[in-house]
């Protein structure tokens, strides 16, 4: 018996309970690991509230790092679909910490729209999980980040990260600011994670032919626009899920190589190496 966090039914916090749980074998395509670190992310938050739908009881939680202690039948090694190897210079803590939120942010700024040197972008929740995380890499590909905040601290925290214009939404309409910042302009993209409060303030932001990224909706999900709302601008409008940036094995490990290792690019503190190790505090590989 091991003991785990289990959720019967969907609600708020008190809903999980610390129970006891039984170790099965692995079964076809599985593994067995022996966590060393866990992650959290807000799509637990989802899964616990009900709002994505999972099999009750469940376990919450998708992201960890361990060892590897039991193949299923029909696997031999790594192939499985959701796992990837850790660079062993890198803190187990800091991988399980960054991984799925740093391949959320790499789909975001490397693949859903290509961030350049000389773009400007407005990243909300600057100073969360995947939001410090797109700060670091859009200030690292040389764009103008801005972005959203509740708070002075989590300000201070985004500008450490790499955010140019922290805006505090809750003294300043961030709309205007966005504005004033870029002169009217607007910015090439916005990365929305808040949803239903930011959406329409964001499609403002954007400058002709901006993308608008909706990638979560921890304020609830957006209220629905007509297509005809996109045309003013000629935006454009997707709602990306990492999931389907990683669908493939190769994916998964190219996204994983370029948060954890290198990026064609100047390093943070090794101005004449052409690599970022993207994580604060981890080993840089100059
Ligand atoms: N599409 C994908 O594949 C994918 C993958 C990973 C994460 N996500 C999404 O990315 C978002 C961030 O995830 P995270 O794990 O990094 O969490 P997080 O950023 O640490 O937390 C969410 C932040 O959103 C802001 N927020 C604004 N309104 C909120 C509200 N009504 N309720 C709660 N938070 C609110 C808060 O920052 P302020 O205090 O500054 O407002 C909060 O700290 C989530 O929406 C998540 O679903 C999507």
């Amino acid at each position: 018996m091991v003991k785990a966090m289990v959720v019967h039914e969907v609600g708020g916090p008190e809903v999980m309970k610390w129970e006891d749980v039984e170790l099965k074998e692995p079964k076809e395509g599985e593994i067995r690991v022996k966590n060393t670190a866990i992650g959290v992310n807000f799509i637990d938050v989802y899964f616990r509230k009900g709002g994505y739908k999972f099999p009750l009881p469940f376990v919450p939680g998708r992201e960890a790092v361990g060892v590897v202690t039991a193949v299923g039948p029909g696997l031999t090694g790594l192939e499985t679909n959701v796992v990837v190897p850790v660079p062993p210079s890198i803190d187990h803590k800091v991988v399980a910490a960054v991984l799925m939120k740093g391949m959320t942010a790499h789909g975001l700024v490397r693949r859903c729209f290509k961030v350049e040197r000389g773009h400007t972008v407005l990243v909300h929740a600057a100073a969360g999980g995947v939001g410090s995380l797109l700060c670091q890499w859009a200030n690292a590909l040389g764009a103008t980040v801005i972005g959203t905040v509740s708070s002075e601290e989590k300000a201070a925290q985004a500008a450490e990260d790499g955010c140019h214009h922290p805006i505090i939404y809750t003294k300043e309409d961030f709309v205007e600011r966005v504005n004033k910042i870029t002169s009217g302009k607007g910015v090439n993209v916005v990365y929305d994670s808040v949803g239903k409060d930011t959406f329409k303030g964001s499609l403002q932001c954007l400058a002709l032919r901006g993308y608008m990224v909706s990638f979560g909706q921890s304020s609830g999900s957006p209220d629905p626009i007509a297509l005809s709302d996109l045309a003013p601008k000629s935006l454009f409008l997707a709602r990306t899920s990492l999931m389907h940036y990683t669908a493939t094995h190769d994916e998964l490990l190219e996204a994983a190589g370029e948060v954890f290792i290198t990026l064609p690019l100047e390093c943070f503190s090794c101005s004449d190496q052409p690599h970022i190790p993207l994580v604060r505090g981890s080993p840089c590989p100059c």
